[in-house]
């Protein structure tokens, strides 16, 4: 009989990391690609480790008290979204020092050539780059350290996070490579679902973001059902009804995310949304729109604020998460040591 052929993948038990920038409060964009589809993944039942990474977040300025206040307000929005701290892993990453530590190997590991064709630096630099950090150009190779740090085998992530975890990729393979090991799995980007890439309210080649001057180009989390109902009445669309198939909506961006974004808090399909609101006039659509955001999102931002009213209870939560994802990245990290010939003596 002839053993079943072992796929490097196969001896990795399946296990989800992500994580999100406490770099200002978090969107509906943060909220549709990455935190609803987290909940969901929990509540699948696989084994989830879910991070607020402060590290990431000073790659570029950040005040000391507001970056407290926001991973705070971030780990009470995971909370408040449905993550639970007794099934998933949820903590900051600077508390497991493990991801500083494989950081720096993977800096040794990655080159700067891949370092350099990273389109989020270049856009994040723009024509600064002699100005911005040193760990603005690295983030990605601590981006895979968080991962990898786990053996996380799935990684749920918005569209824009697609080239940093073919980085991950890379930098798994090229370590197995070197040091002659299978001690890597190759990380499954799960990009998913109607709103892998929600658009900013007022223009709709724009990514939704917490970096946007406008405050109208996005929802917050924080936002209540008045702000929520004006940013969606006074966001762009164009002067036609809406089609009855997704072909009808190929140059009209603006069209095209308010559906996507219907879709995904609705948990349906695009193509059922436009079925539905065929010929509809946006004066239609759109408050429907706001309602239905208004019933998904308010919930969550009453619990928010309710949660943060015990700030001490938050970093009880994430100290509690630390300790858990520690005693998984610490073995993790002491055999990647062995491997590459660092003594270990104490
Ligand atoms: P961050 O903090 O920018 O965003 C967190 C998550 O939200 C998703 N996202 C969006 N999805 C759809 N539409 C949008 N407009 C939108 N804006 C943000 C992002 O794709 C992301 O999934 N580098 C990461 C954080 C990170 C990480 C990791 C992620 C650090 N280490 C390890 C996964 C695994 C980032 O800046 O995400």
């Amino acid at each position: 009989m002839t053993e079943p052929v072992q796929t490097p993948q196969s001896r990795f038990k399946p296990r989800i990391f992500s994580g999100i920038q406490p770099s200002g409060g978090l969107t509906l964009g943060n909220y549709l690609g990455a935190l609803k589809r987290f909940v969901e993944k929990q509540d699948e039942g696989i084994e989830t480790i879910y991070c607020l990474v402060d590290m990431h977040a000073i790659t570029v300025w950040q005040d000391p008290e507001k970056l407290r206040q926001q991973t705070r307000e971030g780990a009470a929005a995971f909370i408040a979204a449905g993550i639970d701290p007794a099934r998933s892993i949820l903590f900051n990453q600077s508390q497991v020092t493990a991801h500083a530590e494989l950081g720096w190997i993977f800096n040794c590991i990655a080159r700067m050539g891949w370092m350099s064709r990273m389109t989020q630096f270049k856009d994040k630099a723009g024509k600064n780059s002699e100005n911005v950090s040193l760990g603005l150009f690295a983030y990605p190779s601590l981006m895979a350290a968080d991962i990898l740090a786990y053996h996380a085998t799935m990684v749920p992530v918005g569209d824009d996070q697609k080239q940093h975890l073919e980085l991950a990729r890379d930098i798994a393979i090229k370590f197995n490579n070197d040091y002659k090991v299978d001690f890597f799995p190759v990380v499954d980007p799960l990009i998913e679902g109607a709103a892998t890439r929600v658009m900013s309210l007022r223009d709709g080649t724009k990514k939704m973001s917490k970096s946007d001057p406008s405050d109208q180009s996005r929802i917050n989390l924080t936002d209540d059902a008045d702000a929520i109902s004006a940013k969606i009445r006074k966001a762009k669309t164009d002067a036609e009804p809406l089609p009855d198939t997704l072909e009808g909506l190929k140059d009209r961006p603006e069209a095209r995310n308010l559906v996507n974004i219907y879709a995904a808090l609705a948990d349906m399909t695009p193509q059922a949304v436009v079925a539905e609101y065929a010929g509809a006039q946006f004066g239609t659509f759109k408050p429907r729109l706001a309602e239905l955001s208004v019933a998904k999102l308010a919930p969550i931002t009453t619990e928010m604020n309710r949660l943060m009213k015990d700030p001490a209870e938050i970093d009880r939560i994430l100290g509690a998460g630390a300790d858990r994802a520690d005693a998984i990245a610490r073995p993790i990290l002491n055999q990647v040591k062995d491997i590459v010939g660092m003594i270990r003596s104490r």
